[in-house]
Formats: structure tokens, C-alpha cells, sequence
């Protein structure tokens, strides 16, 4: 309850900071916005992006960590957008991977996707990926941007996901159900 009001402030103060342009003077080198990743708890959200934009040792989910953040859902196999705002202009490739088992270790993260060299120019990078074809659906699927520049900067974004055939359970639940009643109808 807690988490989600928190991450939905923070949510708040990015897409604000966003549009009115904070971000570009106060970032020091990138930020992910697509996939929405994980953002550490702080109440000024300038500061926040400010910090999260540098590059970081912290591994596997750099500065934010565990900190909360939103759940997306996705079906397998779905394209996606990613989308990366740079401020510096470095090699390296940048990677798309997936933990299915929490963001303890860094090693539990696998390339799913390369996104090649996506740092050599300044401003928003895009790319559309394919999410993985099998399911993931509990508390430890992670997706992680990772862009190892070519100066010796690691940048590394968490994002907490679902991979899932059907939208939530329930709908599943409703479908068995009514499914049930039709044939009890019958008997
Ligand atoms: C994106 O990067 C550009 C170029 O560095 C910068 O001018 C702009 O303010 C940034 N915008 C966002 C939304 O991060
Ligand atoms: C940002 O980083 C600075 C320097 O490490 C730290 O003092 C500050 O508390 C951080 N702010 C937030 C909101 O995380
Ligand atoms: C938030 O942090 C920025 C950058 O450190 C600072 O310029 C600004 O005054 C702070 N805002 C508030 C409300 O503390």
C-alpha cells in the first residue's frame, strides 16, 4: 500500500519533471523512461531523476536498488518501447535483460536483446524489443536497462515486470467460472 503510493508520487514527479524540461538541466548523463523503472524514494523528484541519471556501481539495479517502483505487463512476445534521453555522447552497447529470479545477483540477468551502440548521440534513443516468449509472472521478474559505456560507466535501470498470456487473473477466474455456471445450467 505504502510502496504504491510512493512509487505513484514519484511517477508523478517524473512525467512532471519531464515535461517541463527539469531533467535536461539537472541530469548528468541518462535516464530510462520506457520501460518505467525503479526510482529510490526522495521528495524532491529534481533530485531524484538528478541522481538516478549518473552512472553507478551499484549493482544489479544501481542507485534505485530495491526501491519501489511501477509493475508492467506485458504478453510474451510483445514489442515494446524503449526509450533512453542521453546527455553525453559515449560508446558501448546497451542491453535489455531479464532476471526471473529477483535483483539480488547481477549474474540472474540475461540478455534478451542487444540494442547496440545507442549512446552516440545526444537526446531521446528509441527501440522497439521483443519481451521474452516465456512467462514470467511473479514478485521476481526484473527487466533491466544496461548501457556499459566505453570510458568505464555502468548505467542500470530496474524495471519490475509481468510477462502474462492473460491481462490479470481474474479475467482467467471469470472465464472458468462462467464456464462452470453454463454447465451447471445444463445439468
Ligand atoms: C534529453 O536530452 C537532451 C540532450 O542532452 C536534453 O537537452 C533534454 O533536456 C533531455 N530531455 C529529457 C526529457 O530528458
Ligand atoms: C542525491 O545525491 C546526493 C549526493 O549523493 C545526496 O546527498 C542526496 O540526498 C540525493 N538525493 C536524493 C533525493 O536521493
Ligand atoms: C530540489 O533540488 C534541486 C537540485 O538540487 C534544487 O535546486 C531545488 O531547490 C530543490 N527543491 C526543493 C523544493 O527543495
Amino acid at each position: 500500500m505504502v510502496q504504491s503510493k510512493i512509487s505513484g508520487v514519484i511517477n508523478f514527479v517524473l512525467i512532471f519533471t519531464l515535461l517541463i524540461g527539469l531533467v535536461g538541466r539537472v541530469s548528468a548523463h541518462g535516464i530510462l523512461l520506457s520501460p518505467i523503472p525503479r526510482l529510490p524514494y526522495g521528495h524532491n523528484g529534481t533530485e531524484v531523476i538528478a541522481n538516478v541519471s549518473n552512472p553507478t556501481k551499484e549493482f544489479p539495479c544501481g542507485l534505485a536498488g530495491d526501491s519501489p517502483g511501477p509493475v508492467t505487463i506485458y504478453k510474451p512476445g510483445e514489442k515494446i518501447l524503449v526509450a533512453y534521453n542521453r546527455t553525453i555522447t559515449h560508446g558501448g552497447d546497451c542491453l535489455m535483460q531479464m532476471s526471473r529470479y529477483g535483483s539480488k545477483y547481477d549474474k540472474d540477468f540475461k540478455t534478451f536483446e542487444n540494442l547496440g551502440t545507442c549512446g552516440m548521440e545526444k537526446g531521446l534513443f528509441t527501440a522497439f524489443v521483443m519481451v521474452p516468449h516465456e512467462e514470467c509472472d511473479n514478485d521476481d521478474c526484473v527487466m533491466r536497462f544496461r548501457w556499459d559505456d566505453n570510458v568505464g560507466n555502468n548505467y542500470l535501470y530496474c524495471a519490475n515486470v509481468r510477462i502474462k498470456k492473460y491481462a490479470d487473473c481474474w479475467e482467467s477466474k471469470k472465464r472458468r467460472s462462467i464456464g462452470a455456471s453454463r454447465r451447471s445450467l445444463k445439468n
